[in-house]
């Protein structure tokens, strides 16, 4: 199966877009950070600041059918000595929920971190109520590690986060195949002047 996306580098005029994502009450209520007010000024330097920190990774995802910005997809926390890094993912552009768009981007990023940056684990923390990123870590060949409980203090009460995590061998031998079916998938990485991009 071809992917339908592509994980590119983030441009400065995605904050027009990425600010909705950032206000919207029931994606916010999906993410394990506290709620805060985001103007587009904010959200204009946050997206400036990603581009020039070469401390994370911090993609856009877009449809290759029409290039169209739906979503971020991160590598934080990397620790280049213990080869790990966090994921994290956010399809902002709801019309697209519910059809394997993030299972897709998140394969993107899975070979990116492990082909690519040559690392050994890449780990997830999930609100424990967010029953669609917990079955789409799974299908990306995340293992669960335990329950981090009330961990969140959100909308009025505390909440338990799911400690995932995928090796590079569990990717090697089942991630790829639970997504895509084979191993026979080429990654092609590509860097055009300041811009990473990523298709598969
Ligand atoms: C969570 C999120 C990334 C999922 O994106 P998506 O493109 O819908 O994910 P996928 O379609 O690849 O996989 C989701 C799976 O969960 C299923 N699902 C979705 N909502 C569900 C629900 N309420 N109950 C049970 N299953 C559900 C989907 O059917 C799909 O499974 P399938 O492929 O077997 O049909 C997206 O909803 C999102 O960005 N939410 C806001 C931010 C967020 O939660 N980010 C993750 C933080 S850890």
């Amino acid at each position: 199966m071809e992917s339908r996306v592509y994980l590119r580098a983030l441009e400065p005029e995605d904050y027009k877009i990425s600010v909705e994502w950032r206000n919207d009450d029931e994606i916010w209520s999906m993410l394990g950070g506290r709620k805060y007010f985001v103007s587009s000024a904010y959200e204009k330097k946050w997206i400036e600041d990603s581009i020039f920190s070469g401390k994370d990774v911090k993609l856009a995802i877009c449809l290759k059918e029409n290039g169209l910005y739906i979503g971020n997809v991160y590598l934080t926390d990397m620790d280049m000595v213990n080869r790990s890094a966090e994921s994290h993912i956010l399809i902002g552009n709801k019309t697209y929920w519910g059809n394997g768009y993030a299972s897709e981007a998140y394969q993107l990023l899975l070979a990116y971190a492990f082909d690519e940056l040559g690392l050994h684990r890449v780990s997830a923390l999930v609100l424990k109520s967010n029953v669609a990123s917990l079955k789409m870590h799974k299908k990306c060949g995340f293992s669960e590690e335990g329950v981090l409980r009330d961990s969140i203090w959100k909308n009025g009460k505390f909440r338990s986060q799911v400690v995932l995590s995928i090796t590079e061998s569990d990717y090697r031998e089942n991630g790829k195949t639970l997504m895509w079916g084979d191993n026979s998938l080429v990654f092609s990485l590509s860097f055009v002047s300041n811009n990473l991009s990523i298709a598969a």
